[in-house]
């Protein structure tokens, strides 16, 4: 520890390490472990996209690409924000990635510096606080209440950043990363006038936007003149492709904004995957009919999640509208999430995610990218354990 940069030493290790790390053992010994923990879709990135990677390397489309990325992928990505996002940008707007996350990274390192603060509403995705913190800026969470469907209440981002006039940033997430939540236009139209107010960039995280599958998804970018102009707007390949290995993210949004994140990745990681890029195009093109697939699926999953967990006891669900996790309430067992998560895996083999990684420590993330068949051995799992039988 001695030797290393004090931003390095102040990196938070990931809280879900522990119990995906007591996961991967107990399967690894070879018990029939139920996991509930991934954060990637269980189905197969699809035929067409896997041909395209191959078509790509026989091609040689094997050198370096521009930093930012192709000309073709930029394209592709803004006919999905038309079609998709109903969000008009030009391929100048646009930045290619390695990942969504390594998006989010460089707008942040672009966006804020020392002694900034960055607004980050609270369950959150376990990965912004720590990019905020490696910006040399401060996040500053907000939390919502499930009784808002874990939306951000209007009147407490007011009240925050009327005493914070170093805010900077505000990070949205819908459909939610972990709650399933998402947001309906009225709500949307009062945190735009807001951000307006307090003249707030905003990084929106639409990874999961084509996994609604309740409601509408609205890009906030897409509200008006002005909420256009101050947002950055993410998305990948990752989830509604079932691309996660493949490392492809984008965003567009404000020139200036693009145009410096891209000479930070032209010095850093420089251009994504030659391979990569050339198959996204195939899937950001061709994959309407996949985008369906995935949103029946796991609509179909939700909805036998929710009903299960329903059955339970001492646990209460916040059914989600959208991606493939479920939010569940575990205050009953009077445990904290990771005393749970560590109980529940121990006794009876299902593996869940602790809320506290997430900020929530009354709650775990049940993660749904599993079969049928698992999600329902291991909710008889948890009902059993529950009743003392396991
Ligand atoms: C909310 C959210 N944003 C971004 C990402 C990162 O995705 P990518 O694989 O494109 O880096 C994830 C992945 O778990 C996520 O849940």
């Amino acid at each position: 520890m001695r030797n290393l940069s004090t931003r390095a030493r102040e990196i938070s290790p990931s809280m879900t390490l522990a119990i995906t790390a007591q996961i991967k053992k107990l399967k690894a010994e070879g018990e029939s472990v139920i996991n509930f923990g991934a954060g990637e879709p269980d189905l197969p990135t699809p035929e067409f996209i896997r041909e395209a990677g191959k078509e790509a390397i026989d091609k040689g489309f094997l050198r370096y690409t521009p930093a930012s990325g192709t000309m073709e992928l930029k394209q592709a990505v803004v006919d999905r924000f038309k079609r998709v996002n109903n969000l008009l940008y030009s391929p100048e707007q646009v930045l290619i990635s390695c990942g969504a996350k390594h998006s989010i990274y460089n707008l942040l390192q672009v966006l804020v510096e020392d002694g900034d603060e960055v607004v980050i509403p609270s369950p959150y995705w376990v990965s912004y606080p720590e990019m905020v913190k490696l910006a040399g800026a401060t996040p500053l969470f907000l939390p919502t209440r499930e009784e808002d469907g874990f939306c951000i209440d209007p009147k407490k981002l007011d009240d925050l950043l009327s005493g914070h006039p170093k805010a900077k940033v505000l990070i949205l997430n819908y459909p939610s990363n972990p709650t399933g939540a998402i947001y309906d236009r009225a709500r949307l139209e009062e945190i735009s006038k807001i951000c307006q107010r307090y003249d707030l960039w905003v990084i929106s995280d639409e990874i999961y936007d084509v996994l609604t599958f309740e409601g509408e998804h609205i890009s906030f970018a897409s509200l008006s003149h002005d909420a256009y102009q101050r947002t950055i707007t993410v998305n990948g390949v990752s989830k509604a492709y079932s691309m996660t290995g493949w490392r492809i993210g984008f965003c567009a949004g404000e020139e200036s904004v693009i145009k410096a994140a891209s000479a930070l990745q032209s010095h850093s990681t420089s251009n994504p995957s030659s391979i990569s890029q050339y198959a996204s195009v195939w899937a950001l093109r061709g994959g309407e009919e996949w985008e369906g697939v995935m949103k029946e699926t796991y609509s179909r999953r939700a909805k036998l999640v929710v009903e299960l967990v329903s059955e339970l006891s001492k646990a209460r669900i916040f059914p989600p509208k959208g991606t493939f996790y479920a939010f569940v309430n575990i205050s009953g067992y009077g445990l904290s999430s990771m005393e749970f998560a560590k109980k529940l895996l121990e006794e009876s083999k299902v593996g869940v995610i602790p809320g506290i990684a997430f900020g929530a420590d009354e709650w775990v993330r049940l993660s749904f990218a599993t079969s049928e068949e698992e999600i329902r051995e291991g909710l008889k799992r948890w009902k059993e354990w529950e009743k003392g039988l396991i």
